[in-house]
């Protein structure tokens, strides 16, 4: 938007005034604000807030993480910087400045929406803002793990298994390969993903298939689950059954048939 060295009739005029009295763009304006949309935990992160007096007096930058106002700079206090508590948001105060504020060891509930105001000093009284979202990932401690698996299946038989993720977040996003094929869409079983008190999520997917001769390559049926966690953790887990007559459930306690699970 033009503002200034453009000549206005008086009804685009008011028009522009009221925009600019809506958005806060008619003298200082905020440019940019940069948060990481994503960040493990434990790490530290950059918030930038870029912006262009335009004229106008710097009075106040404010952040707000989930509108809760967590950091002020004022250049005409003493100290000009100034931090308010609050859960998950540690501010780095020696490498804050009007610019940027870093914040470290950031933990699952740093999580959220953070949002830079800038203010001019009377008598423009401007403000104007503009926020992003971190999300804070915690990486799966494990690998995701298998249940339900029989050591051999007849053709004609019944696989029916789940693979569980470790806790993360975002929740683990699951799929099943078989003989290093990803399986079909109707083989698959959604589990309602849950939540530990500590937040974490736990992902479940289900499959569940008869068998076919095709299933078994020399007589060795593979299973893959992979557990993927904000496009940057990849974990598997792989397990095998063979070609064969299922055997009793009830041989598992001679410790016989189910030793090396
Ligand atoms: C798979 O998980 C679901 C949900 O937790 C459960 O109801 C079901 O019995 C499980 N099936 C197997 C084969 O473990």
């Amino acid at each position: 938007m033009s503002r200034r060295g453009t000549k206005l009739g008086i009804p685009q005029f008011l028009l522009v005034l009221l925009l600019g009295a809506a958005t806060g763009c008619l003298g200082l304006r905020v440019s940019r604000v940069v948060v990481p949309p994503r960040e493990v935990e434990g790490g530290a992160v950059q918030l930038e807030c870029e912006y262009d007096l335009e004229g106008d007096e710097l009075y106040s930058i404010k952040w707000y993480k989930d509108d809760r106002e967590f950091f002020r700079f004022v250049p005409a206090d003493s100290p000009p910087m100034q931090v308010f508590q609050l859960p998950g948001v540690t501010v780095d105060i020696s490498r804050s400045s009007d610019r940027r504020v870093v914040l470290h060891r950031i933990t699952l509930r740093s999580s959220g929406k953070y949002k830079c105001e800038v203010s001019a000093e009377a008598p423009a009284f401007d403000t104007d803002s503009g926020a992003g979202r971190l999300l804070v990932v915690h990486a799966p401690r494990s690998g995701p793990s298998i249940s339900g698996v029989q050591h051999r299946y007849a053709i004609g038989g019944t696989v029916r298994v789940n693979c569980t993720a470790a806790p993360s977040v975002p929740a683990a996003h699951l799929t099943w390969l078989i003989n290093g094929l990803e399986a079909e869409a109707s083989f698959l079983i959604p589990y309602t993903t849950t939540t530990t008190t500590e937040g974490l999520h736990i992902a479940t997917l289900g499959l569940h298939f008869t068998t076919a001769p095709s299933h078994f390559r020399y007589g060795v049926l593979r299973l893959r689950c992979v557990a993927m966690v904000a496009a940057s953790y990849r974990r598997h887990k792989t397990v095998y059954a063979r070609h064969g007559l299922p055997q009793p459930s009830s041989s598992c306690g001679l410790g016989r048939w189910c030793e090396g699970e």
